[in-house]
C-alpha cells in the first residue's frame, strides 16, 4: 500500500478543535485517506466549542455526525475514524504506510505522553510510531502559559524531529474574521507538508520598509 495522500489527523482535549475539523475537512475535500482519532477529552471540548455531541454513539454513527458536519458524506470511503482506546489500529503500528500525523489542537497532556514515550491512548501511540519511523509529526500545540516541563517536553519532542506548531495566530495578513485567523494556522501546518494552497495571504515582501521606517 501506499503511503502518498495518506495520513492521521487527531484532536486532543486542548481547545480548538476547529482546528483539527477544519483539516479534516481541507484533506479529505483534496482526496486525501484520514486516519481520524478523537480523544475522550477531545470529544468533550469539541462539544463545548462547537456543540458537536458524539456521547454515546457507536464508531459508526460518529463517523456519519462527523461527515454529515462537514458536509462530506461522499468522502466516506476516504474517512477512518478509529476508537482512542483502539490500541490495535492500523496506525498504532510502524508497518502502516502514511505521509504522518498531525495533532490539532494538541494539549500539553498529550505532549507529556509523547515526550515521555508512554503512549497512553490511540494518539501519543501513534505519535511515538510516527517519530520513531521518522515520519512527519506537526502538533498544534495549545496552551498558555508554558510551565518548564510543557518546554522542556516540547524540546524534547522538537529533537526527536516533531515539529510544535503553537497555535498563534499572525495579523500581518488582516485578518477580518476568526475564520481568517484559522485558516492562518491550518495554511501554517498545511505548509509543513508541502501542500499548495492559498488559504491565507502569504507575506510577499515590502521593498518600500527601508524608505518608510528604517532609520
Ligand atoms: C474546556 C476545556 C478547555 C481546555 N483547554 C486546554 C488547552 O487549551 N490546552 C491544554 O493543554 N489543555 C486544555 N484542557 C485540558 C485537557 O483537556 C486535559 O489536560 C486532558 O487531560 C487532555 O487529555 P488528552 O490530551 O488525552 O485529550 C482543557 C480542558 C477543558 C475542559
Amino acid at each position: 500500500m501506499t503511503s502518498a495522500k495518506t495520513l492521521t489527523i487527531a484532536i486532543s482535549g486542548a481547545s480548538g478543535s476547529i482546528y483539527g475539523f477544519t483539516l479534516l475537512k481541507f484533506f479529505l475535500a483534496n482526496d486525501y485517506k484520514v486516519d481520524f482519532v478523537i480523544s475522550c477529552n477531545g470529544e468533550y471540548v469539541t462539544f463545548k466549542e462547537m456543540g458537536l455531541d458524539l456521547r454515546d454513539l457507536s464508531i459508526a454513527d460518529k463517523k456519519n455526525k462527523i461527515l454529515e458536519l462537514l458536509a462530506l458524506e461522499h468522502k466516506e470511503s476516504n474517512f477512518k475514524l478509529w476508537d482512542q482506546k483502539n490500541i490495535a489500529a492500523s496506525i498504532a503500528s510502524g508497518s502502516y504506510k502514511s505521509q504522518g500525523m498531525i495533532i490539532a489542537p494538541c494539549s500539553v497532556g498529550s505532549i507529556g505522553n509523547i515526550a515521555s514515550g508512554t503512549s497512553n491512548n490511540l494518539i501519543t501511540r501513534a505519535a511515538d510510531v510516527v517519530l520513531k519511523e521518522r515520519k512527519k509529526l506537526v502538533l498544534l500545540v495549545r496552551e498558555m502559559p508554558f510551565n518548564s516541563i510543557h518546554l522542556s517536553n516540547m524540546k524534547t519532542i522538537s529533537d526527536c524531529g516533531g515539529v510544535i506548531l503553537p497555535a498563534a495566530p499572525a495579523f500581518y495578513h488582516q485578518p477580518k474574521t476568526i475564520q481568517d485567523q484559522i485558516n492562518f494556522i491550518v495554511g501554517k501546518v498545511l505548509d509543513q507538508f508541502d501542500i499548495d494552497h492559498d488559504i491565507f495571504k502569504r507575506w510577499r515582501g515590502d521593498a518600500n520598509i527601508l524608505n518608510d521606517y528604517l532609520v
